[in-house]
């Protein structure tokens, strides 16, 4: 039987894309720039499986192909609102995702912004980087206590969890949480964590805020003007999740203001364009999209979506179907 014929989007891991071609006839994006939707439309006609990421937009117009030959969008990455799902579901087209391999470096992400943001970590080494580091004083750029800090965590998956462990166990943080089901009571015992009814009610009781809902038109905007608002002064919100799930220019208008103490991003609206007015706020810690930017979880990545593709193709349920 031939082997079925896959497409990269982008390039991944050399030990992944290795172990691929040797079970796939596969085509890799050797040039790594972002795919156009007419190019993954066009790639529909050609290949049994597409692999994209992040990166790639397929909203419902890219699957209006007549003879698609795409069976499965393996998806590189957790999130996937970047696919309209519906869509590829009335062309009986299945999509996967890579769940769980990423939930540990993406929080490991999420308390490194929260910890440079709140010991105004980037300020501090602009400064000495820049020479302007006039030595040891007992008003030198002082910060905010993290540890035993009251943390609003809003979604409370795999990654938010994992924020809480080492909120928790790590900085003896207070943990309050947000999530549109109800959590397990053994589950939020486990990080001493107490369940809010709604975003309204966690932002004004925290001293930080982090995100780990999914994005997508359900939660576009979930934290807008009025809900920045609702936080502290001198709170803090970290973003791992999707840029779309803030209002970047309400954020960036309460960080101007000081309406909020701060806000750590890793991932903004128009991703790769950050806004000048984000830029030019000290207040924020800005970091490229780095949540499962390590060698490990890169491949891991690379592995899950393999799997799910050797079980697609040898008639099995893939084990990380979302559509
Ligand atoms: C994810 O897995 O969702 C990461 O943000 C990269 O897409």
């Amino acid at each position: 039987m031939a082997r079925p014929k896959v497409l990269l989007t982008r390039r991944w891991p050399e030990t992944v894309e290795a172990r691929m071609a040797e079970v796939f006839d596969l085509d890799l994006n050797r040039a790594d720039r972002p795919l156009g939707q007419d190019d993954i439309r066009n790639a529909m006609g050609s290949y049994d499986a597409i692999l994209p990421t992040v990166t790639d937009r397929l909203p419902a117009p890219v699957f209006e192909m007549p003879q698609a030959r795409t069976k499965i969008l393996a998806n590189y990455g957790v999130g996937f609102a970047h696919i309209d799902t519906d869509a590829a579901k009335s062309r009986g087209i299945t999509v996967t995702n890579t769940p769980d391999v990423l939930s540990e470096c993406t929080a490991d992400i999420a308390m490194t912004l929260l910890l440079m943001v709140a010991r105004r970590a980037t300020e501090g080494e602009r400064e000495l980087r820049e020479g302007k580091w006039s030595g040891w004083r007992p008003t030198h750029l002082i910060g905010t206590k993290v540890s035993g800090a009251t943390l609003g965590i809003i979604g409370f998956g795999r990654i938010g969890q994992a924020m809480a462990q080492r909120a928790h166990f790590g900085f003896g943080m207070k943990i309050l949480v947000q999530n549109r089901s109800t959590v397990a009571p053994e589950v939020l015992a486990r990080y001493g964590a107490e369940q809010v009814a709604s975003v309204d009610d966690l932002l004004p009781r925290c001293d930080f805020v982090s995100l780990h809902c999914p994005g997508g038109a359900a939660n576009r905007h979930l934290i807008n003007a009025r809900r920045l608002d609702l936080m502290r002064k001198d709170a803090f919100l970290i973003n791992t999740a999707r840029g779309e799930v803030v209002d970047e220019h309400a954020l960036a208008q309460a960080l101007w203001f000081g309406t909020i103490g701060g806000a750590g991003l890793d991932v903004f609206e128009r991703e790769p364009h950050v806004s000048e007015e984000l830029l030019g706020a000290d207040n924020a810690v800005l970091l490229p999209h780095l949540g499962s930017a390590t060698r490990e979880t890169r491949e891991a990545m690379g592995f899950r979506v393999m799997e799910n593709l050797v079980d697609f193709f040898g008639g099995k349920t893939p084990r990380d179907r979302v559509a």
